[in-house]
């Protein structure tokens, strides 16, 4: 099964380094991020866990969750844990689930025969309060992902869930943002007190409406 835009995220329960998690009772109604990656022991996939370790206080302060996941045990993420922490200095301190049976990993769709028949592939679902999936991303074995790309689309999926604005490339948060087309120009000088430059009639430009 492919999980698409907007479907709902299967709810599963799993071993985890925190404990037995069932994923909704975990997530509570919160923003959520899961990712896999292919293998414990493997180099990219220890600087990738170190990485979000390292940002969690970032998700945190965003309100959202981190969960990662690969087909190891237990046990094998529970003795790696040790040398993601000698290698880049920060602690695990978000569970990681452990699925031998790859369970969570066909029902999301992690697994891709065609790349890996036996690993998880590095995909990542981020997932809203109303559980469903609002990103997806695939990146192969030998491509570590930038977290802070990450984080960068979850203050676009925050804030576009809460205005009718749309983020340009490479968009930081604080930087000016796109009215939605789906706004009249009369209902966007309504809607948007700080006003809005258009060098197209469909290009409207607005200051982000959460700065001050
Ligand atoms: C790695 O994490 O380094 C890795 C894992 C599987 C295949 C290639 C690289």
């Amino acid at each position: 099964m492919t999980l698409q835009l907007g479907d709902e995220a299967p709810d599963f329960t799993a071993d985890t380094t925190d404990g037995p998690i069932s994923f909704r009772e975990w997530k509570r109604g919160s923003w959520a991020v899961l990712f896999s990656h292919p293998r414990d022991f493997t180099p990219v996939c220890t600087t990738e866990l170190g990485a979000v370790a390292a940002l969690k206080p970032e998700f945190d302060r965003r309100g959202v969750k981190v969960i990662g996941l690969s087909v190891d045990a237990l046990a094998s993420h529970e003795d790696w844990a040790g040398d993601i922490e000698d290698v880049t200095g920060h602690r695990l301190n978000f569970p990681l689930i452990a699925d031998p049976e790859r369970a969570v990993a066909h029902l999301y769709g992690m697994i891709h025969p065609n790349a890996d028949d036996t690993f998880t592939v590095r995909s990542v679902f981020v997932i809203g309060p109303d559980d469903r999936v609002k990103l997806t991303l695939t990146y192969p074995a030998s491509t570590g992902r930038s977290f802070s790309e990450i984080l960068r689309v979850v203050d676009s999926l925050q804030l576009t869930a809460d205005h009718a604005v749309a983020t340009p490339a490479d968009w930081q948060d604080g930087d000016n943002v796109i009215i939605v087309p789906s706004v009249s120009d009369e209902d966007a000088h309504q809607r948007f007190a700080k006003g809005f430059v258009a060098p197209k009639p469909y290009l409207r430009i607005t200051p982000q409406p959460t700065e001050a």
